[in-house]
């Protein structure tokens, strides 16, 4: 452990602790009977250390490396991406820093804005790491999605984030802003451009179809977004939610009886109208199956207990949005409800449907 310790420049206590936490346990013994490091747990130590050094929680870094869809590869190549990010930033940082210093050397204060804006990091660039753990490729919704692509052989898929509902049959070009998203997407997903839907760097009609999935209501102009997809491309298809009715709030038990606070989170939210409207189509309903493998905010309606789970709320940000007053007072209240049968009682229907109208849509133009 001496050894591991001096070469990885930690120190034994350090290894110590995450032996005890179970984040690194040394798995084999030397001839003297002493617990020893084998290869894997010294490939394991660097990607946690590596984890570490970009500001990684020990928790986190858990859930990632015990991720067993990841391997080693798939580690350093995220790890690169995280690394490089991070010196684009520093680079940034300094950039900005001689620019002020500059300024001030002639005379010339900067405004508060601009003095910040360089700290301004993106909702998934903190969020993002949680992403994967419960946020994947739905079979059921990614058919329909699939589907209203029609024929189109070249597809943008816009706030891609970690790569979910891509077509794997077509020629995918992939756009996300947030580093922290980029750098997980899995080795061998379609090439990714840093961007925002606000503004595309395509020619006009450089596709044949663009998709957005779960992504529109974090744009901070949705309407100019949609029409940016519609400039690039001949076709536009958009999975998104119905924020006009608010119906859907009160079906949903969850913004209904825990989470009022999700209401706020729609004020200035353009109406589906409005963004139907942006790309002159049609709105269709997607029903929510009790199972979906996709653990975004609406999907474990039937499954309650999943919304006790720190991982399925991480990896939603609905909940990081509402604060984590909000978050606690709906979880604890949930918790409560369910283990006094309260939550079964007033949610006595939902046990024989296998699908719900939750509000979410499909604009297809
Ligand atoms: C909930 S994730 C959805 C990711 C992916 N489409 C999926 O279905 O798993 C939302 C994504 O939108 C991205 N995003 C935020 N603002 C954006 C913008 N202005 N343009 C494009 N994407 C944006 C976020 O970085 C994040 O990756």
């Amino acid at each position: 452990m001496g050894r591991v310790a001096e070469l990885a420049g930690v120190s034994v206590r350090t290894l110590h602790h995450y032996d005890e936490i179970g984040l690194l346990e040394p798995s084999t013994r030397t001839a003297a009977g002493h617990r020893a490091y084998s290869p894997g747990d010294v490939e394991r130590l660097r990607e946690v250390l590596a984890y570490r050094r970009l500001g990684f929680g020990l928790r986190e870094i858990a859930d990632l490396v015990d991720d067993p869809t990841t391997d080693a590869v798939a580690h350093l190549c995220r790890l690169r991406g995280l690394l490089m990010d991070q010196r684009d930033r520093a680079a940034a940082m300094v950039t900005a820093i001689d620019r002020e210093l500059e300024a001030r050397a002639m005379g010339i204060r900067t405004t508060p804005e601009e003095q910040l804006k360089v700290f301004g990091a993106q909702l998934y660039d903190a969020i993002g790491s949680a992403y994967p753990a419960t946020r994947r490729t739905e079979p059921r919704i990614a058919a329909r999605i699939w589907d209203a692509l029609g024929d189109a052989r070249t597809v943008l898929n816009v706030g891609a984030g970690t790569g979910s509902y891509e077509p794997p049959d077509r020629d995918v070009t992939a756009v996300e802003p947030s580093a922290v998203m980029r750098a997980q997407r899995p080795v061998g997903a379609a090439p990714c451009v840093a961007a925002a839907a606000e503004s595309l760097p395509f020619e006009d009609q450089s596709f044949d179809a663009a998709m957005a999935v779960s992504t529109v209501h974090h744009w901070p102009d949705p309407v100019a977004g949609l029409r940016e997809m519609q400039r690039v491309s001949r076709r536009v298809v958009v999975f998104t939610y119905d924020a006009d009715d608010t119906g859907w709030r009160q079906r949903f038990w969850l913004t209904r009886d825990y989470l009022p606070e999700f209401a706020d989170l729609l004020i200035g939210w353009p109406s589906l109208a409005d963004l139907t409207r942006a790309i002159g189509g049609r709105a269709e309903p997607v029903l929510v199956p009790w199972d979906c493998a996709d653990g975004f905010f609406e999907a474990h309606w039937r499954r309650p207990e999943a919304y006790l789970d720190e991982h399925v709320r991480r990896a939603v940000s609905v909940w990081t949005r509402v604060g984590p007053q909000a978050e606690q007072r709906a979880v604890s209240t949930l918790r409560e409800d369910l283990s006094s049968g309260r939550w079964a009682e007033r949610n006595r229907d939902l046990i024989a449907l296998d699908t719900a109208e939750l509000g979410l849509r499909l604009l297809v133009a």
